[in-house]
C-alpha cells in the first residue's frame, strides 16, 4: 500500500551521492578522539598480565614485588577484584561469551589475562605487570585439529543449524557418471583492527561511564550492566570513532571488563589498552577448518550431489563453529546437497565471528572443489557455474527476493577479458617468463535484517536531527546513514544533526552481519517517515495548505518542504506547515526488524563474481596477484564511493586469506608464535593489485523498505578461491591448503 514511507523512499537525492566520509577530515588531521584517546581527570593506566601457557593454573604472583614498583597504585588479582554480580562463566545464550575476569586461577588458553597492574603512568604499570613473574602449574596444551575425535555442535555460527541437507547425496554421487572428493584446509586468522581493543572506564557512584570500541552499543551496555549489577541507565557506552573491528568489537571482552574492575578498584578513572600481542587470545579468533567436499555430475557437467563438511575448532570452556559449510547450502544448483559440521575443543581462546564467519573459509573450500569439478567435466570454469547457476535456493528451494549473479559473471568477464583464457594450466606466460594464470570465484554473502531503534524531528527552522547508537567502525557507515537519514526528512544534509556512537541514544543494534546500513538504515526510514506522516497530517488536513487533500501518500518531501506527487510545483515548506500549526517540531521514533513473511517467502543474498589474475615465478614459486576485478550486486547502493572502498577492503582481504594470513600455534605452548603485524603477514602496497570493483545494479522489493543489502563481507569470499584457482591454472599445481605459500608450489 503506497504511502509517504513508499514515497519518499524512492524521492531523495542524498542516497546513491558518492560522498567522502563526513569525519574523514577529523580522522585524518587527528581530531577525532578514539576511546584511548580519553584522559579525564586523574586517570591511572592499567596494564594486563598474560598467561604464557596454554593450559594448567597459575601457582604463584609475586604481587609483593609489583606493588612495590614506584608509581605502582594496586595489583588486582583474583583474591582482590572487585565482585561481580553476574558469574563470567554464565551463558544464558549463544551471543554471551564467557569471559575470563580473574574468577579462578585455571588458564583456559595462552595470552589469558591473569592480573592487572593499575599505576600512575603506562610505564610504572609495565613494569609493574613484569615483575609478576608468574609460575605455573602446567599441563600439555591441546592445539590442531587430531586432538580428539570430533563431535557434532549443537549449532553453529550464531546459531545456525549444524546440518541441512535436501535429495539423497549418496545416490546424487552413486549415479554420477563423474566424482570427486577434495580436502581443503584454512588457517587459524585473528582480528587485527589497527585500534586495538581499548577502555577508559570512570565511575561516580553507581554510574559508570566507560569509553571502548564496539560494535555493538547497547549489547555493551547490557552486558556492563549485569556484570557490575547496574541499573542499564546508568550504564554509558561511548564509542564515537573505532579503528576497524571485523567482528572482535562486536563484544565486550574480558580485557575490557578489567579495565572498568580496575576502576572500581582503586576508585580512580582507568585506561586500559592491549598490547598487540595480548589481541591473540582474548578476544575472538577465525578458527582453523578442515573442509571434505564430494561433488558428482552427470554427463552434461550438471551437479548430481554436492556434500560438503567442515571440521574446525573451538575453545575448551565455550563453543563458536564457524559455520564454513553453510553457503554451500545458497549457491549451486544441485538435486542433491547436504552441509554439516563438527568440531574439536582446543587450548585457544573461543573463536568468533570474523569478517564473513564461515562464508570466507567456506567459500576458498567450495570455489576450489567446484574449479576441480570443472576440470574433470572438461569445462571452462565460468561456464560449469553458469551451468550449475541456482535459480532458487538449493536447499530450501526458496525463491531469491533477488539475484543478478549472471550480470555479475557477464560484466566481471568481460571487464577481465576472461575469454583470453587458455584452457589448459600451465600455458600462459608473461613477456617477462612468469607463469601467468586467470581463476574466478562466486561471492555470497547473505543479506540480514536484524533489529534497530531510531528517533528524528524536524524544527521550525528547517533543520532536522536523526539519533540512534549506530556504529562505525571506518567504514563510513555515519555518513552512509546520514544520506539515508537526510533523504528521509527531505532534508539537505547540511540541515541534519545527526547523533550516534553512544549507549544512551535509541538502541541501533549490532554493526554486524555486514547488516548495519540495511537495519539501522531502516529504522531511520521508520522514524522519518512517522515524523513527514506527522507534517503531512498537519497540512494535507488544512484547507488554507496547497497540499490541502492530497492524502498522506499523495505528498512527498524534499529541500524542506513537502510536494504533491502530482503536481511537484504545489508544495509548502516545513516551516509553513509547522508555523501555521503553531509547533516548533515534530519527532518520532522509529523501529526495523526483519519481516518474518518476506524473510520466510525468500531467500535474500548478495551476490558477486570475483576474476584474478596471478603470476608466479616458475623457479621460486613467488606467488603476485596482477588484477583482481570484482562484480557485486548488492541492491541499492547508498554510497558508490564508500561501498566500492568495502568491496576493495574485502578483496584485499581475499588476498591476504590466499597468500598471507596465518597464526602460527606452538604445539607445545599453545601460544601464537607470530603474534605481531611484523610477523602475521597481512597485504601491504606491495602485494595488492590493480583492483577494480563494478556495481551491478540490482533491486530488490524484499529486503527492507529501502532495498539494501549488506556489502561488508562479501568481498572476501569468492576472492581467496579465485586466486587460489588462479595459481593452479598459472602452476598446475592444486594447493588445497591456505595461505598459499611458496614452499608448497615447489
Ligand atoms: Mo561481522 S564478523 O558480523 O562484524
Amino acid at each position: 500500500m503506497p504511502d509517504i514511507a513508499y514515497e519518499q523512499a524512492r524521492h531523495g537525492s542524498s542516497i546513491g551521492q558518492p560522498l567522502t566520509r563526513r569525519d574523514g577530515i577529523l580522522k585524518v588531521t587527528g581530531a577525532a578522539t578514539y576511546a584511548a584517546d580519553n584522559r579525564p581527570e586523574g586517570l591511572l593506566h592499567a596494564v594486563m598480565a598474560v598467561s604464557r601457557i596454554a593450559r594448567g593454573r597459575v601457582t604463584h604472583l609475586d604481587v609483593a614485588a609489583a606493588k612495590g614498583h614506584p608509581g605502582v597504585v594496586a595489583v588486582m588479582t583474583g583474591a582482590n577484584a572487585p565482585k561481580l554480580a553476574q558469574d563470567p562463566d554464565a551463558k544464558d545464550n549463544p551471543f554471551m561469551f564467557r569471559l575470563d575476569l580473574l574468577q579462578s586461577d585455571q588458564v583456559r588458553y595462552a595470552h589469558q589475562p591473569i592480573a592487572v597492574v593499575i599505576a600512575e603512568t603506562l610505564e610504572a604499570a609495565t613494569e609493574g605487570a613484569e615483575l609478576l613473574a608468574p609460575r605455573y602449574a602446567v599441563e600439555p596444551a591441546r592445539i590442531g585439529l587430531d586432538v580428539e575425535a570430533p563431535q557434532e555442535p549443537e549449532a553453529v555460527g550464531a546459531g545456525d543449524k549444524t546440518r541441512a541437507s535436501r535429495g539423497d547425496v549418496e545416490a546424487g554421487l552413486a549415479e554420477a557418471e563423474r566424482r570427486i572428493e577434495t580436502v581443503y584446509e584454512t588457517a587459524a586468522q585473528y582480528h587485527n583492527p589497527l585500534e586495538p581493543h581499548a577502555v577508559v572506564a570512570q565511575w561516580d557512584g553507581d554510574r559508570l561511564i566507560v569509553d571502548t570500541p564496539s560494535q555493538a552499543l547497547a549489547t555493551a551496555q547490557m552486558r556492563l550492566a549485569a556484570l557490575f549489577g547496574l541499573d542499564p541507565k546508568n550504564v554509558l557506552v561511548r564509542s564515537p570513532f573505532l579503528g576497524g573491528g571485523f567482528g572482535s568489537k562486536g563484544f565486550l571482552f574480558g580485557p575490557q571488563v578489567l579495565g572498568v574492575m580496575a576502576a572500581k578498584l582503586v576508585g580512580r578513572p582507568v585506561k586500559l589498552v592491549l598490547r598487540r600481542e595480548q589481541m591473540f587470545g582474548p578476544v575472538g579468533h577465525r578458527a582453523e577448518t578442515r573442509q571434505t567436499l564430494r561433488l558428482g555430475t552427470d554427463a552434461s557437467g550438471a551437479l548430481t550431489a554436492l556434500d560438503h563438511h567442515t571440521l574446525t575448532a573451538t575453545s575448551s570452556f565455550d563453543d563458536f563453529y564457524e559455520p564454513a559449510s553453510a553457503l554451500s547450502r545458497y549457491l549451486y544448483a544441485a538435486p542433491a546437497v547436504s552441509t554439516g559440521h563438527s568440531g574439536v575443543r582446543v587450548d585457544t581462546g573461543t573463536p568468533l565471528f570474523m569478517r564473513a564467519p564461515g562464508e570466507a573459509s567456506g567459500s576458498v573450500a567450495l570455489e576450489g572443489a567446484i574449479d576441480e569439478m570443472a576440470e574433470a567435466c572438461g569445462l571452462d570454469p565460468l561456464d560449469f557455474r553458469l551451468k550449475n547457476y541456482a535459480e532458487a535456493e538449493p536447499i530450501s528451494g526458496r525463491p531469491f527476493s533477488s539475484k543478478a549473479l549472471r550480470e555479475c559473471y557477464a560484466q566481471g568477464a568481460a571487464r577481465f577479458g576472461w575469454d583470453k583464457r587458455a584452457k589448459a594450466p600451465r600455458s600462459m606466460r608473461d613477456s617477462a617468463g612468469r607463469l601467468v594464470g586467470y581463476g574466478v570465484g562466486t561471492a555470497l554473502f547473505p543479506a540480514l535484517m536484524m533489529q534497530a531503534e531510531a528517533r528524528a524531528e524536524i524544527r521550525a527552522d528547517g533543520t532536522g536531527t536523526v539519533a540512534l547508537g549506530a556504529h562505525d567502525m571506518g567504514q563510513g557507515a555515519w555518513t552512509a546513514l546520514a544520506q539515508i537519514a537526510a533523504d528521509g526528512l527531505g532534508i539537505d544534509l547540511d540541515r541534519l544533526d545527526f547523533q550516534s556512537g553512544r549507549s544512551d541514544l535509541p538502541n541501533a543494534g549490532i554493526a554486524g552481519g555486514s547488516a548495519h546500513t540495511a537495519t539501522a538504515g531502516s529504522a531511520i526510514h521508520s522514524a522519518t517517515s512517522a515524523v513527514l506522516a506527522q507534517l503531512a497530517e498537519l497540512a494535507t488536513g488544512d484547507e488554507r495548505s496547497p497540499l490541502y487533500g492530497a492524502g498522506n501518500a499523495g505528498v512527498f518531501a524534499r529541500g524542506g518542504r513537502l510536494l504533491r506527487r502530482d503536481d511537484e510545483g504545489r508544495g509548502e515548506s516545513f516551516a509553513d506547515i509547522l508555523a501555521r500549526a503553531g509547533r516548533a517540531s515534530v519527532s518520532a521514533e522509529g523501529k526495523a526488524a526483519p519481516d518474518p513473511a518476506s524473510r520466510e517467502a525468500y531467500a535474500m543474498h548478495a551476490h558477486g563474481a570475483v576474476f584474478a589474475e596471478v603470476s608466479v615465478d616458475p623457479d621460486f614459486g613467488q606467488i603476485r596477484v596482477t588484477r583482481l576485478v570484482g562484480a557485486f550486486a548488492a541492491g541499492r547502493i547508498v554510497n558508490p564511493r564508500l561501498v566500492t572502498s568495502q568491496y576493495y577492503g574485502g578483496m584485499i582481504w581475499g588476498v591476504s586469506f590466499a597468500l598471507h594470513e596465518t597464526a602460527v600455534l606452538d604445539p607445545r605452548s599453545g601460544r601464537v608464535m607470530n603474534a605481531n603485524l611484523g610477523e602475521y603477514h597481512v597485504p601491504v602496497n606491495a602485494d595488492v593489485p590493480a583492483i577494480e570493483a563494478i556495481l551491478v545494479e540490482e533491486h530488490d522489493p524484499h529486503v527492507n523498505p529501502l532495498g539494501i543489502k549488506g556489502v561488508g563481507e562479501i568481498g572476501i569470499t569468492g576472492t581467496a578461491g579465485a586466486i587460489a584457482n588462479a595459481v593452479y591454472h598459472a602452476t598446475g599445481i592444486r594447493v588445497r591448503k591456505t595461505p598459499i605459500t611458496l614452499d608448497r608450489l615447489l
